[in-house]
């Protein structure tokens, strides 16, 4: 299949990699101004830091023309902050058969999307691993290499077949899942502190358990479906997180193949300046609370906190500052 990245950061560098091993016709659409940069990279590589073989692989063509003729599946892979800008460039209405993949974390994204692009198939795909970019077209795998589509395309659901990938099919109710654990994503973000040490410090553990607290009350109230990424019902997890001592950080490092180096991308956000997807994450779960009268005071000083560290009006704080800030 013809497929084209956009957005060839840390998720795309390693979505593109796994479509040229499993055999596609792959090209990254990149700014124009980072052409010659992309350009000048010798190869396409993932190296993993754990036991998932590292890739090196040729480098796919470097485009900075949105021409989505031929495209076959058109992949979006750049972050909230730069997505309106990035539907603008787009047409009005996408060539007939291409499919659009939107990677971005999560919920409420696809009826934005079907609405924009009536006609066109949207088939969200999670990303469940961890990464980040070192250098154009080379990044860094700190999990084992695993993506869930929301599609029952089978075109799209063997796309990756004997690529390396561990490919899930999922519904709606694993996205809301996905959120709530992505809830953590702040809590790092404003700790600088990585998913281990979210997973095995007691006050960060605390402080994460209080924000997914908050978020169940408000998916009962809004009767939102939700399935955990973890194989255990909320309230196991919970009483793991805060009874099972390292316990939740093996289950991690087992099944997603955390390595100790893993950071969630919202903390390079705000340690490089950049707005974070704070809006898209507990966001999400402020203004569900708000539309459903629950109260949500622990997400929301959890987010004017981060619009504070993104306006550089204060320094990221240790887990006890950040225990005694949020609760
Ligand atoms: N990183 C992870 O481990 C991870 C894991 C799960 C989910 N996710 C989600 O995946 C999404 C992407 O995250 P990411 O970490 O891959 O972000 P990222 O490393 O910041 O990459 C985003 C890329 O998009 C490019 N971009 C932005 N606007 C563009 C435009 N108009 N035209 C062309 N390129 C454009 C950026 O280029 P410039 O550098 O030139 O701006 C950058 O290379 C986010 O929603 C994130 O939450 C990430």
């Amino acid at each position: 299949m013809r497929c084209l990245i956009v957005g060839t950061g840390s998720v795309g560098t390693v979505l593109a990699a796994y479509l040229v091993k499993a055999g596609h016709d792959v090209a990254c659409y990149v700014r124009p101004s980072r052409r010659a940069e992309y350009e000048s990279a010798a190869s396409l590589s993932v190296q993993s830091t754990g036991r998932t073989p590292s890739l090196d692989l040729p480098r796919p063509a470097i485009t900075d023309q949105l021409n989505l003729q031929d495209v076959d599946v058109l992949f979006l892979c750049v972050k909230h902050p730069a997505l309106p800008g990035l539907l603008e460039q787009l047409p009005a209405t996408l060539p007939q058969g291409l499919a659009l993949v939107p990677c971005l974390n999560g919920v409420g994204l696809k009826p934005k999307l079907r609405k924009r692009f009536p006609g066109t198939e949207i088939a969200q795909l999670t990303i469940m691993f961890n990464a980040r970019v070192e250098q154009p077209l080379s990044a860094i795998l700190t999990t084992k290499p695993e993506v869930q589509f929301n599609t029952n395309n089978r075109d799209l659901l063997e796309m990756f077949d004997g690529s390396g990938i561990v490919m899930g099919q999922v519904d709606d109710a694993a996205e809301w899942g996905k959120l709530l654990i992505n809830l953590n994503n702040a809590v790092c973000g404003a700790s600088y502190t990585t998913f281990k040490d979210l997973l095995t410090n007691k006050v960060l553990t605390g402080v994460f358990v209080k924000i997914m607290d908050e978020a169940i009350a408000v998916y009962e109230a809004a009767n939102v479906r939700y399935t955990l990424p973890v194989p255990v019902p909320y309230k196991l997890y919970r009483w793991i997180l805060l009874n099972g001592g390292p316990i939740a950080w093996w289950i991690a490092r087992f099944k997603n193949g955390l390595t100790d180096q893993a950071y969630p991308s919202m903390a390079a956000d705000i340690t490089a300046g950049r707005k974070t997807e704070i809006e898209h994450l507990n966001g999400v779960i402020q203004e569900l609370g708000r539309v459903k009268r629950i109260p949500t005071p622990a997400n929301d000083r959890l987010i004017s906190l981060i619009h504070q560290l993104e306006a550089g009006e204060r320094k990221t704080l240790s887990p006890e500052e950040l225990s005694r800030t949020i609760t």
